[in-house]
């Protein structure tokens, strides 16, 4: 089948590549000159694992195309996917500008029917506005071209999004034209072999399922989150506490992980975008306000345990910060609580000398050059002239450190175990002095 994809980003670059794999003929369209010039080198311009193999081998086969040209993008796909950026606008709305955009450049080039799908994270109405929009571009032109509009969230996880996106739990789709459903069937089906993983709705009810979605995961941190306050305050263990919780089959494992507050592109967005929603819809999301406010808090206490440790004294002192990106496997920083922690720190006074596997390029072009951030090029040389070590994503590597060394070259020696990756008798018993999050605070 024939696939445009506008947006060459996380979700567009990934969508293209696997429906590439496919079989299926490709082209990605994306306004970024820089980056459409780098993909067509083979240059992946994101950290995600597996995914320069598969562009690779997609390109070389023709499967595959970069362009910047948006007209043989429209001429191109029966399909013509959405998945450009939904930014948070001032007072959290998101931002679709890029989405009617691209509605508009479909309802300019379009010469034939086309089923336009917003794969992109967008309020409940968007399909109708990107009808509108391409409505009105073909009215300007004179022309009448069927189309339709469809909802197809996007649910993959950075870090894993080959893997969602090859095997996903659900492929939701949003039309009331069951024909249309149908060819996003077809197209999807080599991804859910073993049984249809596809649900079929209206429009408005796919739009909300990914805000849902986020919304949900995003409460569940929160959530431990404000457990673990309660924990450390009242002198019980939030890790017993979160295997205690687990084992009821309704509550479950998986995300139940106290730490130092999501971030990334789409949870904090995304929660702020549903309270906006809500608001315009005469409704006052009093939880997921609650859940972002709880999110903000979270992101500081890593430095307000660190700056109480230092009696407020963090001038001239050099932080050791252990992970950058927001989560692991991901050079994404954007939200990263890392950042919250390394401004704050600045603002004290402090230095910072950071390291993370793979976000260093990207921390280098937020920040810059500057003389109080060392930008590292392994976990231990940021613990050269460090008097303490912050923990804030929790890559594999660091799992298992050398805690002898740690002890011998922190002035300090302390440990800010943001992720709680440590078990906290263990680093105690190298006479290092020990902080998770929602667990109890003993000195070494
Ligand atoms: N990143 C994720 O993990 C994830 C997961 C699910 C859903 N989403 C959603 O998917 C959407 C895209 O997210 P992302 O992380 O891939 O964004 P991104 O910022 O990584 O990429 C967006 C790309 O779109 C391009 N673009 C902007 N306007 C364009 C236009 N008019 N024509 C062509 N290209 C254009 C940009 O240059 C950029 O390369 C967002 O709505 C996001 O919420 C993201």
């Amino acid at each position: 089948m024939k696939v445009t994809i506008f947006g060459s980003g996380y979700v567009g670059l990934v969508t293209g590549a696997c429906f590439a794999e496919a079989g299926n003929q490709v082209v990605c369209v994306d306004i970024d000159a820089g980056k459409v010039a780098r993909l067509q080198q083979g240059d992946i311009p994101i950290h995600e694992p597996g995914l320069d193999v598969l562009v690779k081998r997609n390109f070389d086969k023709g499967r595959l195309k970069f362009t910047t040209d948006a007209e043989e993008g429209v001429r191109h796909g029966l399909f013509q996917f959405i998945a450009v950026g939904t930014p948070p606008e001032e007072d959290g709305s998101a931002d679709l500008s890029h989405v009617l955009a691209v509605a508009e450049t479909i309802g300019r080039h379009a010469n034939e029917y086309r089923i336009v799908v917003d794969k992109s994270t967008v309020p409940v109405g968007t399909a109708d506005k990107v009808r509108e929009r391409i409505d009105q571009t073909l009215g300007e032109r004179g022309v009448r071209v069927e189309f339709d509009v469809v909802s197809n969230p996007e649910f993959l996880k950075e870090g894993a999004a080959i893997n969602d996106f090859m095997k996903p739990d659900r492929v939701v789709v949003g039309t009331d034209n069951p024909r249309t459903a149908e060819l996003l069937k077809t197209l999807y089906d080599p991804f859910t072999r073993n049984r249809d993983r596809m649900i079929v709705m209206d429009v408005r009810s796919a739009e909300l399922t990914k805000y849902a979605a986020n919304a949900m995961l995003a409460t569940k941190i929160s959530f431990m989150n404000e457990v673990a306050n309660l924990a450390e305050r009242m002198g019980a263990d939030i890790e017993k506490v979160r295997v205690g919780i687990g084992s009821d089959p309704r509550i479950g494992y998986s995300f139940i992980y106290p730490g130092a507050g999501y971030g990334g592109s789409c949870f904090p967005k995304d929660v702020k975008a549903l309270v906006h929603s809500a608001g315009e819809h005469g409704f006052d999301a009093r939880l997921l306000k609650a859940v972002e406010a709880v999110n903000k808090q979270q992101k500081q206490v890593l430095f307000r345990k660190i700056n109480d440790f230092f009696g407020g004294k963090l001038q001239g002192k050099t932080i050791a910060v252990w992970g950058l990106a927001f989560k692991p496997n991901t050079d994404d920083m954007r939200e990263a609580p890392s950042r919250e922690l390394i401004e704050a720190l600045w603002q004290a006074g402090a230095k910072v000398r950071a390291y993370d596997p793979v976000a260093m390029a990207e921390a280098g072009r937020i920040y810059g050059k500057r003389d109080d951030l060392e930008l590292v090029e392994s976990s231990e040389a940021a613990l050269d002239g460090a008097d303490a070590l912050a923990i804030v994503t929790e890559w594999q590597e660091f799992r298992s450190p050398d805690f002898e060394l740690l002890q011998r070259t922190l002035a300090s020696p302390v440990i800010f175990d943001g992720r709680n990756i440590y078990d906290p008798a263990l680093v105690r018993s190298f006479g290092l002095t020990y902080y998770g999050i929602g667990r109890p605070e003993l000195a070494s």
